[in-house]
Order: C-alpha cells, then structure tokens, then sequence
C-alpha cells in the first residue's frame, strides 16, 4: 500500500504544484473569500483514520438561489466516485436558503474519515450548485488519507 502512494504523492505535487493555495477553483461564480479544511495549509492535506475534519467555506454569490447541493466527487487513481453530499442549506452558519447575491455566508460541512477507509491519495472536488445548475462553488483538492 505504502509502495504506490509515494508515486501518488509525486503525482499530486506535480499536478498543484508547490502554492499556497489549498485548493484549485473549477469554476466557482460565487466570490470565494476563505476555503479551509481542518489542519491543512499546503496541499497535499494529509488526514487520519478515525478524525472529523471540516470544510469551511466563506463565500459572496452572485446570483440568487433557493436551494444548494453538494456534490462531492473523489477521484481514485483516475476513476471518479461519487460521494453522497450534504444539503448545503442547512450547513450555512446563522443563515439558511434561498440564497441572495451579494450577502455573505459561512457554509461549515463535516467531513469524517471513517476507520473503514482505504489509505490513499484522492483528489477531491467539492461542489455547491443550485436548483438551475448553477455552480457557486466549485474547487479541488489532494488528499492523503493516511
Ligand atoms: C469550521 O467550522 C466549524 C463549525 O463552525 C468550526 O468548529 C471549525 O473550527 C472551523 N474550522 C476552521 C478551520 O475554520
């Protein structure tokens, strides 16, 4: 198992680059002022088997929408595997949907590494869209699940 990370972690770092960036948006239309995942600053983030992890987001839309989904996809060695999301109205911070543009919001979604996961390296896409389909967050992340 050890054997083939150590590519992968070449690959991820290859891939994103040495930025201070977590992340690399894919298309957010929302003003994105903050993206956080618990105890990570450089990708790749590196996160252990069992811990409770948040994702963060801090972020201004610019349109309006009723209702938010996320959409999480990880990709494995090339293979993308959908994982079930959220409903993100319920994850913003003191607010709730419909959304309006140009108001702030605090999304905060938990994000538990179970014991049962395999120790790989994923690239994350994490995704909030609306009701028309519309894309107000979208970005990508590595992660080492260790
Ligand atoms: C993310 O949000 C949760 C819930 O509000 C909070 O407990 C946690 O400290 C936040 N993490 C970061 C890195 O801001």
């Amino acid at each position: 198992m050890a054997g083939w990370a150590v590519p992968l972690v070449v690959l991820v770092v290859a891939v994103f680059g040495v930025q201070a960036t977590l992340y690399q948006d894919c298309g957010s239309t929302a003003e994105i002022h903050d993206f956080t995942l618990t105890n990570c600053d450089i990708p790749p983030c590196v996160v252990h088997r069992p811990s409770n992890y948040h994702v963060n987001i801090t972020f201004t839309p610019t349109s309006d929408a009723t209702s938010l989904d996320t959409i999480i996809v990880a990709t494995i060695l090339g293979t993308d595997f959908p994982w079930p999301g959220p409903d993100g109205c319920s994850l913003l911070e003191g607010d709730s949907c419909p959304l309006k543009a140009g108001h702030k919001y605090t999304y905060s979604a938990p994000m538990p590494v179970l014991e049962e996961y395999p120790a790989i390296s994923v690239v994350v896409k994490w995704k909030l869209r609306d009701e028309k389909d519309k894309v107000h967050f979208c970005a990508l992340f590595p992660i080492i699940i260790v």
